[in-house]
């Protein structure tokens, strides 16, 4: 069962050291005692000075510090990590205190519930249940605030693509694609299009709808359209892939072949249907000229409205 959950991951282009990882750590169920008491953030210092000396320049340690709104922060250490008086006389025994990294054994529904208490609602509204809660992501996946790693948002990496990329390697590949969204040159990044902490539009996308998500900023393909093409307003994906494609504008195949897929010779368009004797390439070696349909933008020479017209004769999408 392990094997096959392992082999699923991989399949879909997740780090098997990760995957490894979260299976060990669903495996591990200590419980924090419940006796233990808070003994405040000097306590802790005197063991951990190291581990400080990062923490200093986080967020949370200024937060906590200088301005706590609560006595919870207030407690600075165990805020998160849980009163710590009985792991300060026992730190060989692991489930004497909340571990955030993933070889301490810690469960992950303990981690992410001590996050939650400050951070429950707002973006992470639909956290419970989203894909990355369901595969026992932790919030620490993906967020250190024990170091000042990132500008922002308190990652693991420098940047929002580095931290999502560390998993999801298939993703990276596709935005190194001929063509593909501007992500690798900085300009847009993953929650530009996807919520991490999930969302009610699968696979954890921003908006209502791939469409809704796309015209957000492609404003001008949304319509209503004079002349719709039907594709278009089914959804983009019909066409397109969203992060990247070795086909010119993220198209997900070649065109003629693109249009092909779905306006078959029996729809009755006039002339020939396409085939490899009107390439270009044929056409010159049987010294006729190569057909207008399968050079430049093939079909689009003549229906270049593909995302629909608003021209009062616009109905084929030629103009
Ligand atoms: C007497 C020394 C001592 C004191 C006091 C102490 N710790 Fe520890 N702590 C340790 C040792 C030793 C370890 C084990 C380190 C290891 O095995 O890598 C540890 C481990 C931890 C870990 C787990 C690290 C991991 O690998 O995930 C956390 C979290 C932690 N301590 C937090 C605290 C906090 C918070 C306090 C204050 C409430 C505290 N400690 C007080 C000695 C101490
Ligand atoms: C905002 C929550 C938060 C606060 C506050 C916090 N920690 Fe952590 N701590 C974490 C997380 C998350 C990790 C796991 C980091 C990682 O993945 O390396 C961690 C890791 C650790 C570790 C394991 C070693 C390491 O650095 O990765 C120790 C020890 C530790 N914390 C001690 C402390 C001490 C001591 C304090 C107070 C000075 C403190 N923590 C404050 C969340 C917190
Ligand atoms: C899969 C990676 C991932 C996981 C898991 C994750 N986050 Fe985030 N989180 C991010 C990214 C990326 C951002 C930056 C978002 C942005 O800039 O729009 C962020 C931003 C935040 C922010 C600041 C902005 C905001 O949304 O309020 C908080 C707080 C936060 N996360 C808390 C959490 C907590 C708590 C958990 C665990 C329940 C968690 N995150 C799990 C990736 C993740
Ligand atoms: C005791 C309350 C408290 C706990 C526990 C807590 N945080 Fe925070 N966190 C805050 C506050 C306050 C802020 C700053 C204001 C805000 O964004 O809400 C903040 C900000 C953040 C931010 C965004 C700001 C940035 O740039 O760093 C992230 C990400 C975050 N926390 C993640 C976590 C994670 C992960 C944990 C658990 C390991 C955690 N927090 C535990 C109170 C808490
Ligand atoms: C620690 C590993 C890890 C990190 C980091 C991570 N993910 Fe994931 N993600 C997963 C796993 C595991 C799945 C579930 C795999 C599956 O079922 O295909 C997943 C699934 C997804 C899905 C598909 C959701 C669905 O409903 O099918 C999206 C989208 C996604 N992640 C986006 C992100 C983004 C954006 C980031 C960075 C903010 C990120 N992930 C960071 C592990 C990770
Ligand atoms: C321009 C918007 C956009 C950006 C940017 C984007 N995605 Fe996506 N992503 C989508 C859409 C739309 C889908 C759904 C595709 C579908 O329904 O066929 C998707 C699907 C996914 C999936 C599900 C599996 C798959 O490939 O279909 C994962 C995982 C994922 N994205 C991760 C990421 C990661 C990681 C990043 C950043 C490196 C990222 N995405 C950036 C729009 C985007
Ligand atoms: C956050 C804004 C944003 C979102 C959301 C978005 N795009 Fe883009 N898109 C861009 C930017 C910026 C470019 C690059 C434009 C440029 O370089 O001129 C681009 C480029 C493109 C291109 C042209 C690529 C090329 O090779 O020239 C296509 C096609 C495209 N997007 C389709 C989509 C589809 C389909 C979606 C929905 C899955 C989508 N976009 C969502 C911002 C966005
Ligand atoms: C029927 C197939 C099809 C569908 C469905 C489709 N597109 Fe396109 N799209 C194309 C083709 C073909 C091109 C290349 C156009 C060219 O060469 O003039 C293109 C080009 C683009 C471009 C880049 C050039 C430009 O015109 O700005 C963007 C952006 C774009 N599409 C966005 C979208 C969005 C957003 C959707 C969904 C609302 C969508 N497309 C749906 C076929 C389609
Ligand atoms: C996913 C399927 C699909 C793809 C791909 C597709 N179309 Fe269409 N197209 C349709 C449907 C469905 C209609 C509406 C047919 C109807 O109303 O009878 C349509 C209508 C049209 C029309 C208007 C014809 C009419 O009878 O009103 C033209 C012209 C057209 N498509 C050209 C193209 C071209 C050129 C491409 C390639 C760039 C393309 N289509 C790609 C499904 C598709
Ligand atoms: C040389 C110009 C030209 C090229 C190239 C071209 N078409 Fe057309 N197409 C037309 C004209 C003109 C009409 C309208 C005929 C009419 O109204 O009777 C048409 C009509 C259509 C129709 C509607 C047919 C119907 O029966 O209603 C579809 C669908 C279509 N074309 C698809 C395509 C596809 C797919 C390609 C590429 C494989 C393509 N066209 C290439 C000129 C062209």
């Amino acid at each position: 069962m392990v094997g096959n959950a392992l082999g699923r991951m991989r399949a879909r282009g997740i780090s098997a050291l990760w995957a490894l990882a979260a299976l060990l750590a669903t495996a591990a169920t200590p419980a924090v005692a419940q006796q233990a008491t808070y003994i405040g953030e000097k306590a802790c210092l005197g063991c951990h000075s190291q581990e400080n000396r990062h923490f200093n320049d986080s967020l949370h340690a200024k937060l906590f510090r200088l301005n706590p709104r609560n006595a919870l922060e207030g407690r600075v250490c165990e805020a998160c990590h849980g009163p710590g008086s009985l792991h300060a006389k026992d730190n060989e025994k692991k489930e004497l205190i909340i571990g955030f990294t993933r070889g301490w054994g810690t469960p992950v529904s303990t981690q992410n519930d001590s996050c939650m208490a400050c951070h429950q609602g707002g973006n992470r509204l639909h956290w419970p249940g989203s894909t990355h809660a369901g595969n026992q992501l932790a919030c620490a996946d993906c967020h250190n605030p024990m170091e000042r790693v990132s500008l922002t948002s308190s990652l693991v990496k420098p940047t929002i693509n580095e931290t999502c990329q560390n998993c999801h390697r298939q993703q990276r590949v596709e935005f190194n694609k001929r063509s593909h969204m501007p992500l690798p040159e900085g300009k847009m990044s993953c929650v530009d299009c996807h919520n991490p902490h999930g969302s009610t539009t699968k696979p954890l996308l921003k908006a209502e709808s791939v469409n809704m998500l796309c015209t957000s900023c492609h404003a001008e393909k949304r319509g209503p359209m004079l002349w719709e093409h039907a594709p278009v307003r089914e959804s983009c994906m019909n066409c397109h892939q969203p992060h990247g494609s070795n086909h010119e504008k993220l198209l997900v195949s070649a065109r003629p072949q693109l249009c092909q897929q779905c306006h078959s010779p029996a729809i009755g368009h006039p002339g020939q249907f396409y085939n490899a004797s009107q390439t270009a390439a044929a056409g010159s070696q049987l010294g006729g000229a190569p057909s207008p349909r399968i050079v430049a933008r093939s079909c689009q020479n003549c229906h270049s409205q593909i995302h629909g017209s608003n021209h009062p004769a616009g109905a084929r999408l030629q103009r």
